[in-house]
């Protein structure tokens, strides 16, 4: 199957398949209610910075689309709703556009949009061993971005039926491209989460950002679960059903990663309200990424697109006037009590601690 019609099936399967409640780790995230603090709610303030541009909202629309014809209609309407909100933005993997020119006004059309906010490229770590640095800086050029995401998909390569689970030299390349790369590099997961070991390994290598992409959220154990039924791949079908539940729950994802000095985290995976995204800026992260509603409100259209960006913001703002933040500064220091499996998982892996 050629990667643009693949590249269109993800987007169909991802907002179709019904969303269960998965375990995301926020269950077990409690914020603490202040009854009395020395604001009114029109005040606060929900801006802060990212990828050095002044954003509206600690929120990012997730690496999602490109690479297809009704892809450019999707990213279109994400990029107005960004540079009109002053939101960050990705694209989907741009491998399609490096490989067939026709493509590249789908992921192009974004920085055309949306010229005042943080544009990230997105590119897969298995294309970056095969293309080296030079793939990176094209990746980055091709729609003039201020950022490189590489994501990491290990679970997803194992499944999909065109899977290329290599990582043979990943490290390696990931050392030259943050060498050369005159910009932002960013590490993703896309839902099974990044922890400690793999974020003290990114500090090293002086990537800038690490973006969890844990679990409980859009599950590509299941989009290419349901792909390998259709082609009736049994093997892939019944290793999608075995792993559907693996990785790390987003929340938890975010201490794992934060318990290493100098790392920036975004969180994503499952991050489905307002809330979610103050939990996320509490336990640490800069901004929490969003993909699957986000999609599926650009594909009703932009009006319904308006409506989710706007109920984040309505949820998160109710959450700091609740905790008395006024700022996104006074939300990072507020006190968080755990709970649960994410209690349990800190005391157990010593998240506690800074590791050098
Ligand atoms: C249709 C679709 C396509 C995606 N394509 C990419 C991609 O090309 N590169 C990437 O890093 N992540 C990709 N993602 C993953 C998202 O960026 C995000 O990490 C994941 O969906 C979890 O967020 P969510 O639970 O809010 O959907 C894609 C997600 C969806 C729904």
């Amino acid at each position: 199957m050629k990667i643009s019609n693949r590249k269109y099936e993800h987007l169909k399967i991802a907002t179709k398949y019904p969303e269960k409640d998965y375990y995301t780790g926020f269950e077990d995230v409690l914020l603490v209610h202040e009854a009395l603090s020395n604001f009114n709610f029109s005040d606060i303030d929900t801006s802060t910075f990212f990828i050095e541009k002044n954003i509206s909202i600690p929120l990012l629309i997730s690496s999602m689309t490109g690479g297809f014809k009704e892809a450019e209609k999707i990213n279109r309407r994400l990029a107005e709703v960004a540079q009109k909100n002053l939101i960050p933005i990705g694209v989907g993997s741009v491998r399609v556009a490096v490989e067939e020119k026709k493509f590249l006004k789908s992921y192009s059309i974004v920085r055309e949009v949306a010229p005042d906010v943080p544009v990230i490229s997105n590119i897969g770590i298995q294309q970056l061993i095969e293309g080296g640095t030079d793939l990176a800086e094209k990746a980055v050029e091709l729609i003039d971005a201020d950022a490189l995401a590489i994501h990491l998909n290990k679970l997803q390569e194992l499944i999909m039926p065109e899977g290329e689970p290599n990582q043979s030299g990943a490290v390696d390349v990931l050392k030259e491209v943050v060498r050369k790369l005159k910009v932002k590099v960013i590490i993703k997961e896309t839902g099974c989460g990044i922890s400690k070991e793999v974020a003290l390994l990114a500090s090293h290598l002086k990537i800038n950002y690490i973006d969890v992409g844990g679990s409980g959220g859009t599950s590509f154990a299941v989009i290419e679960g349901l792909r390998a039924k259709k082609i009736r791949d049994i093997e892939k079908l019944e290793l999608s059903k075995k792993f559907s539940f693996w990785g790390i729950p987003t929340a938890i994802s975010i201490l794992e990663a934060k318990s290493v000095e100098n790392v920036e985290v975004i969180a994503s995976g499952g991050i489905r309200s307002g809330l979610d995204v103050a939990k996320s800026i509490v336990l640490g992260s800069c901004c929490a990424g969003v993909a699957r509603p986000f999609l599926e409100a650009a594909i009703k259209g932009p009006k319904f697109l308006e409506k989710t960006i706007s109920k984040f913001n309505k949820e998160l703002m109710a959450t700091m006037f609740l905790v008395g933040a006024s700022n996104i500064k006074e939300l990072k220091a507020k006190p968080y009590i755990l709970t649960g499996i994410v209690r349990d998982w800190v005391f157990q892996r010593e998240l506690t601690q800074s590791y050098k």
